[in-house]
């Protein structure tokens, strides 16, 4: 089973990426600031963990906690959509907080 992590995955784009990767035979982890709001997505296949992209200590915790995973698929949705972009594009290498250290932190 293929393993991805969505980043803002309380609403929106998030929510519904969660549900169709979910449905289509992914193992799912459903970052989001607020549990509550996500406990409905939460499955044989779906985990929940709680998570400010803008926290960098969140971030490491969240890091530790994954970091022996196989992931295949990284969605940094949360954060103004410029997270999963500039990181593809290569300017991750700025700034300690926000959605780009997400990437840093999971990518090996
Ligand atoms: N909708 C579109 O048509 C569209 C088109 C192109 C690009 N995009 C991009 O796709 C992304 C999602 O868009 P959307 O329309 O689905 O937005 P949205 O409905 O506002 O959802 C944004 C998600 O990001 C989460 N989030 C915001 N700040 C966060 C933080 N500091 N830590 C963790 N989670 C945080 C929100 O969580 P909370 O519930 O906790 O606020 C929510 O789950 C955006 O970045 C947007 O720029 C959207």
């Amino acid at each position: 089973m293929k393993t991805a992590i969505v980043t803002g995955a309380s609403k929106g784009v998030g929510y519904a990426t969660v549900k169709l990767l979910s449905e289509n035979g992914y193992k799912v982890i459903a970052a989001s600031r607020d549990l509550s709001k996500v406990s409905n997505l939460v499955s044989d296949n779906v985990e929940v963990y709680s998570l400010d992209i803008t926290n960098s200590s969140e971030i490491k915790k969240f890091y530790e906690k994954y970091k022996d995973i196989t992931l295949d698929l990284l969605v940094n949705n949360a954060g103004g959509g410029a997270g999963l972009f500039s990181a593809i594009i290569g300017g991750w290498a700025n700034g300690d907080v926000g959605s780009q250290p997400v990437t840093k932190e999971v990518l090996p």
